[in-house]
């Protein structure tokens, strides 16, 4: 069940829309910001919220990338694979990710401290290749770098 705070903050991007169903993407980025990830229960309190079906409110969730479905690591990884970031050393910087936490893409490692997921362009392309921690942009990323970087998230 929604907690009354996120029902509130809901209802305050309402407010921004003219339509209800319009603002399902903002609604669901309040439950992850609580929950970490929006489950099947979360998701259908929010579609009776907005007046959608829960499958019309899934479609969305599961088209946008950053909406989590299911349960994520403390922090998420998501590394960016578009064309730049191909050119410029992807792959060495993916092997070297799933190399030193032990998971392929869409895995979270066993301590639950990271999710890795693949992401299209971050919009940082003079940085490629890229990557997103949480909200913290890294880019000119090499495999060396990559693990400096991940001992800054525990
Ligand atoms: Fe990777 Fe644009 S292609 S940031």
């Amino acid at each position: 069940m929604l907690s009354d705070i996120e029902r509130r903050e809901i209802e305050n991007e309402l407010a921004h829309y003219p339509d209800k169903r319009a603002a399902c993407v903002e609604a669901l980025k309040v439950v992850q910001q609580h929950r970490s990830w929006v489950s099947d229960e979360s998701l259908r309190d929010v579609a009776a919220l907005l007046g959608m079906t829960p499958d019309e409110l899934d479609g969305v969730a599961t088209f946008y990338n950053l909406i989590f479905r299911k349960p994520v690591g403390r922090h998420v990884i998501l590394v960016c694979n578009s064309v730049s970031c191909w050119l410029t050393g992807y792959d060495r910087v993916r092997g070297r990710l799933e190399e030193r936490l032990g998971v392929r893409f869409g895995q979270t490692t066993s301590d639950g401290r990271f999710t890795l997921l693949p992401i299209v362009c971050l919009g940082a392309c003079d940085h490629a290749p890229v990557m997103m921690i949480d909200r913290d942009t890294h880019g000119n990323l090499t495999p060396d770098g990559v693990e400096e970087i991940l001992k800054k998230y525990t």
